[in-house]
């Protein structure tokens, strides 16, 4: 029994308490409800009468050495930064990865700067819209068959209609109340169309409305903004051309493509071997439509035009794709990170 203890107070000596894990088997072993101490006290009924007191008492010091160990290593580590516990310095570094941005992001923040160096500044809205916001404000009149042109999600049908927004279109109607021309903004943002998803068309994507309503906004301070824009986009030798379309929220309207930089406009199979990309749509905004946010269209006019994010990534990184953007697959993404 004297040297079953001697042996257990070695133990308690060197046994490693150098981490809160340690310390608590440490608890467990010397402490604990089923303990080693506690199998000797069961012990001691076989111990000869005159040795009894003396083993009793080694015993409980015994018990009191390991409080004591316990105690004191407690202290010990709870004063300790635990930094100090963890760090082995010997170990090799951890290899740090870079991350990417999405290339959505970098052709949003490179559009928003290019309008950003002409004054446009960006705004925002809800992309659950009510009705009037995405639609009516828009001169999209109820049951007009222009509604269909947007296939759209909708969160609540009839008298309080709301929506997932089907373009930025609706920002502009939300700047136009809240502020006083002159009006020179840019809305990105993401969208909602109920399409099937494809490599062509997803359910879901980004646009970036832009709007300038001032005194003598005209037509050829449209096709100008937007050559400049080109330019910045796609290189110094960018043309456009306007091509009559219609949108029921502009008049005139326009849907506007860009010289094939892929192929100098020779013709390739991005282009369809015409030379021009279609890029965006755009137009005059409608006297209606200013009326509408009680904007006098007598003395003020204003061009808009809404691009899809999507489509300017495509033409910059040949993605052809959509579904790409949204799978976060690493392989994907890792092609933007910078430096590559
Ligand atoms: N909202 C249109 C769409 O989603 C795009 C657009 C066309 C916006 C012409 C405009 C515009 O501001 O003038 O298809």
């Amino acid at each position: 029994m004297r040297d079953k203890i001697a042996e257990i107070v070695k133990e308690i000596i060197q046994e490693p308490v150098k981490t809160p894990e340690e310390l608590e088997l440490f608890r467990i072993k010397y402490l604990g409800s089923k303990n080693t101490i506690k199998e000797l006290f069961s012990e001691l009924k076989n111990v000869s009468n005159e040795s009894k007191k003396e083993v009793g008492q080694l015993l409980n010091g015994l018990k009191n050495q390991a409080q004591e160990r316990f105690d004191v290593m407690k202290i010990k580590l709870e004063n300790s930064s635990s930094e100090d516990l963890k760090i082995d310095t010997s170990r090799p570094g951890d290899q740090i990865e870079n991350g990417s941005r999405h290339p959505l992001s970098l052709v949003r923040s490179e559009i928003i700067g290019i309008f950003d160096r002409i004054g446009f500044v960006v705004s925002e809205g809800p992309e659950i819209e009510d009705d009037w916001h995405n639609f009516s404000a828009l001169n999209f009149p109820p049951e007009h068959p222009a509604r269909d042109m947007q296939d759209t999600f909708f969160i609540e049908k009839g008298e309080n209609e709301m929506a997932l927004r089907t373009h930025t279109s609706s920002v502009q109607v939300r700047v136009m109340e809240s502020e006083k021309p002159p009006i020179r903004t840019i809305s990105p943002g993401r969208v909602y169309r109920n399409e099937a998803i494809s490599a062509r068309s997803h359910c879901f994507f980004h646009q970036i409305e832009g709007l300038y309503i001032d005194k003598d906004v005209s037509f050829a301070d449209l096709k100008q903004t937007l050559l400049y824009f080109a330019q910045e986009m796609f290189g110094e030798k960018a043309q456009i051309r306007l091509r009559p379309s219609y949108f029921p929220f502009t008049e005139p309207s326009a849907e506007v493509d860009v010289s094939c930089t892929l192929c100098k406009s020779k013709g390739c199979n991005v282009c369809k071997y015409t030379g021009w990309l279609e890029i965006l749509g755009c137009g005059m905004v409608d006297p209606n439509v200013l009326e509408l946010s009680n904007i006098d269209s007598k003395t003020h006019s204003g061009f808009a035009f809404g691009m899809g994010v999507e489509r300017i990534a495509q033409l910059k990184y040949r993605v052809n794709d959509l579904r790409l953007y949204s799978e976060n697959d690493i392989r994907f993404l890792k092609q933007f990170t910078p430096g590559i």
